[in-house]
């Protein structure tokens, strides 16, 4: 018998409870934590859709590799055991661990970066640009003209516009790029995949003009499961085998291991080039920690190992992409705004068009935000013009170019269940959504606001 119904491929061994809450309660929390979720208490939430990063439930495996680990200072066998995973995975000779992605963005970009240097990607995630543009370098986006419309479907929307970057190479000039970067799935942009071909041409017009090619390879397991579904000539692979012909067309990688090596903290840089790594890893000394263990104990760097073979089973990352789709086709179902295709990791909600009376300086996302929390403690992050809005000269907001809600699920966590619970509650918000209100900003920081950015409701909240 062929079953509709995909099961998550896992028992449950240990439970961890949520406490329930009422929506007077969290009317209070939010108030306490000025309606910004990032200030809110993990236990005034009642499901978690903040991210999907380092929120992983380790396997049984993962945890007996915690067991194992060892906490040798330097020449750890568990060191030994993730080096190997990720060059048996990437074919990258010079592998550098950290304690999570940023940093080995930050030994990576701010190495190749500096004033002058520009930095081309299909999406630069957040935490990349914000060290590229601390190293004093700029970098600009590149999606295709389909990724910039969240109703155009398209089966790679996270490809990067390759006529684009040929254009900005001969503008800028080769010899200031510091590098392209392919974010796979592109998180900033809906959390859309990458076809082979894209990576293959950007990979060719780099090699061309002798520019380094970085993968931002995070969720790379999530594309191969794209790239066997959707794209011709890959039915017959395994998503291993699609995963390292990505990382064979490229210099190098970085990667935050909290996403698709299924823990809760890691991450690492790996190279092609000696001379490169050998930069890096000087300033890992001095910042992370000893070259056989970056940020990281011997226990996280089992984890890793394990994770990254338990990642690319084909059960689990058919369960995975598919649960994500549930979420997101019941609410497209419903008439909610959702970028289509559904994303690998998440479900993002067009908040703009969801409430189209609440103008981009009101944070149409942030109500949304605010909403889900109030309703049903469901806690999720604005991906708009509060994470990427900028200031005029004359501080007025230019604001993101979409106002989006990303609904990220945590992998192995939830059951279907909760995810019903997210589903009824759209239904609610939907009948009210006239009546919702948008915000302003009454603190930010300079860099980085949406972590601890105070707001106030413009009307009295319910
Ligand atoms: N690159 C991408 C594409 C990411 O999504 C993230 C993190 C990073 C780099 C940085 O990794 O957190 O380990 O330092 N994304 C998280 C998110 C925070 O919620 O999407 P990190």
């Amino acid at each position: 018998m062929h079953h509709k119904v995909i099961i998550e491929p896992f028992r449950i061994k240990v439970v961890e409870q949520i406490k329930l809450t009422t929506e007077e309660e969290r009317k209070a929390f939010l108030k306490n934590a000025h309606y910004n979720p990032f200030l809110l208490h993990s236990d005034e939430v009642i499901i978690d859709l903040l991210t999907d990063s380092g929120t992983s439930a380790m396997s049984a495996e993962q945890w007996a590799g915690v067991m194992r680990g060892d906490e040798s200072y330097a020449g750890a066998s568990s060191w030994q055991r993730m080096e190997k995973a990720i060059h048996d995975l990437t074919g990258y000779p010079y592998i550098l661990p950290t304690h999570q992605g940023r940093a080995a963005e930050h030994l990576l970009y701010t190495r190749i970066g500096g004033k002058g240097k520009y930095f081309f990607s299909n999406t630069h995630f957040d935490t990349t640009r914000a060290n590229i543009e601390f190293s004093g370098a700029t970098a600009i986006d590149m999606p295709i003209e389909e990724g910039r419309h969240p109703e155009v479907i398209h089966p790679f929307k996270g490809n990067l516009d390759t006529r684009k970057l040929l254009q900005h190479i001969e503008k800028y000039g080769a010899q200031n790029t510091a590098a392209v970067i392919l974010t796979v799935t592109n998180n900033s942009g809906g959390g859309q995949p990458v076809s082979m071909a894209n990576a293959r041409e950007v990979s060719g017009i780099c090699k061309k003009h002798g520019i380094r090619f970085i993968l931002d390879a995070c969720r790379i397991a999530e594309n191969a499961w794209y790239i066997r579904d959707h794209e011709p000539g890959y039915e017959n692979k395994t998503y291993r085998e699609i995963a390292q012909e990505m990382f064979s067309l490229a210099d190098g990688c970085v990667m935050s291991a909290k996403k698709d090596a299924l823990v809760n903290m890691g991450g690492f840089l790996a190279l092609k080039d000696l001379d490169l790594a050998l930069q890096c890893r000087t300033v890992l000394i001095i910042t992370e920690g000893y070259a056989t263990y970056g940020g990281l104990a011997g226990r996280d760097m089992e984890a890793i190992a394990q994770g990254l073979e338990e990642v690319f089973d084909p059960d689990y990352l058919n369960y995975r992409i598919r649960s994500t789709t549930y979420l997101g086709e019941h609410l497209d179902e419903m008439g909610i705004p959702v970028i289509k295709p559904i994303g690998g990791h998440a479900v993002y909600i067009d908040a703009k068009s969801f409430y189209p009376h609440i103008p981009p300086h009101e944070f149409p996302g942030q109500a949304l935000v605010c909403q889900l929390y109030l309703k049903a403690g469901i806690r999720s992050c604005e991906i708009g013009s509060i994470m990427f809005g900028k200031y005029d000269e004359e501080g007025k907001l230019i604001p993101a170019e979409m106002e989006l809600v990303r609904l990220a699920i945590p992998r192995r966590v939830y059951t279907q269940s909760h995810i019903d619970y997210v589903i009824e509650t759209f239904k609610e918000l939907k009948k009210e959504r006239e009546k919702t209100c948008g915000f302003r900003i009454t603190y930010e920081p300079p860099f980085l606001r949406h972590f601890t950015a105070k707001f106030e409701p413009l009307e009295s909240i319910e």
